[in-house]
């Protein structure tokens, strides 16, 4: 069974095919267009994947030496994410899936960021926690099976890669900040200033990152420039050590009720931090637990992890409707 899955729910187009149950290829076109913005700008954004998705999916049928006749079904996100560009993704797949006749199947790109553990990895243990952190999301999952997922915390305020973009942009670096703050937080001293790690209230697997981001603001506001210029890796990093500890309390706290868990997925582009990696790896020696990361390519947004979260259910013969709406606010 050959599976076409579709991403565009924000400022990637993306392309997969899974054959069998294994991913064949993968194409991602990411919009770098938003950098002069600084933020993703909606009617670009559509434009830009009205102007991509050909390309992308002739691409990713060329990878796969498929032709568009040997698909059997097309997984499409059709929310959470931005309005118009869930409209170019869900319509091209429905025009798509029409002109073949074969059927389509709407994906949440939650569920997908989930199932994007499990692109490399056959060995799936269960329960298992997933740690979410996207640009949009900050969720903490107990997985007992496949299709069986409970919310046991998620972020009051901003999700954790929403500190990252905000933080960056009062360091005045680019967007999106996750990468830059990496970057250049790889030399800095993670001692340097010590920001807070909010915690909730009677929530021990929830996150509050708004109060973090705004201290960062009244700290570099209240140093003068030179200070600020000559530290600013060393103020990255400690910006970005107190994001990632808050995230790891959170594990830390499910690791003492949840006994039965051994194994923690994280997921979402905020997993491809390279210090978030060596974090992983200290709490892996500290609790004995195992910490499964996504390769970097399937952390932020593909349609690897789409094409993913949909192979059992179009297995099992689940598609969707032609009146299937894009859904922006789309829970899991
Ligand atoms: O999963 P994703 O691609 O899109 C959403 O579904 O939101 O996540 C994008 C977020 C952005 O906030 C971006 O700054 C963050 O992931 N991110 C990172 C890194 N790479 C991407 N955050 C920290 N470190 C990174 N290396
Ligand atoms: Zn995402």
């Amino acid at each position: 069974m050959n599976i076409l899955g579709i991403e565009t729910s924000c400022d990637e187009t993306s392309a997969s095919i899974i054959s069998d149950g294994k991913l064949i290829a993968n194409v991602v076109y990411t919009q770098e267009i938003h950098k002069k913005y600084g933020g993703v700008v909606p009617e670009i954004a559509s434009q830009q994947h009205l102007n991509e998705i050909i390309d992308v999916v002739d691409s990713a049928l060329d990878k796969s030496n498929l032709q568009k006749k040997d698909l059997n079904g097309i997984a499409v996100t059709y929310g959470p994410g931005l309005m118009g560009s869930l409209l170019v993704g869900l319509n091209f797949v429905k025009a798509m899936s029409l002109s073949l006749n074969i059927p389509f199947l709407g994906v949440n790109h939650l569920e997908g960021h989930l199932y994007s553990n499990y692109i490399d990895n056959d060995n799936i243990s269960f329960p298992n926690i997933c740690l979410l952190v996207s640009g949009g999301h900050t969720q903490v999952w107990l997985i007992k099976n496949y299709n069986e997922f409970t919310l046991i915390g998620e972020t009051t305020d901003d999700a954790a890669g929403e500190a990252f973009d905000k933080g960056a942009r009062i360091l005045g670096l680019n967007y999106p900040g996750g990468p830059e703050i990496d970057k250049i937080s790889k030399n800095g001293n993670i001692r340097y200033h010590n920001f807070p790690r909010p915690k909730v209230k009677n929530s021990p697997y929830s996150f509050s990152f708004s109060g973090l981001k705004t201290s960062l603001l009244y700290y570099t506001q209240k140093i003068d420039n030179l200070e600020f210029k000559n530290n600013i890796k060393h103020i990255s990093a400690s910006y970005q050590e107190a994001i990632l500890d808050c995230l790891f309390n959170a594990l830390e706290n499910v690791t003492t009720n949840y006994n039965d868990v051994n194994d923690f997925y994280i997921s979402g582009g905020v997993a491809a931090n390279s210090r978030l990696r060596v974090k992983a790896k200290s709490f892996e020696e500290k609790f004995n637990k195992k910490i499964i990361l996504p390769k970097l390519e399937y952390c932020t947004d593909n349609a690897a992890m789409i094409a993913m979260a949909s192979y059992q259910k179009m297995m099992n013969g689940q598609k969707s409707n032609y009146d299937l709406a894009p859904s922006p606010n789309l829970k899991l």
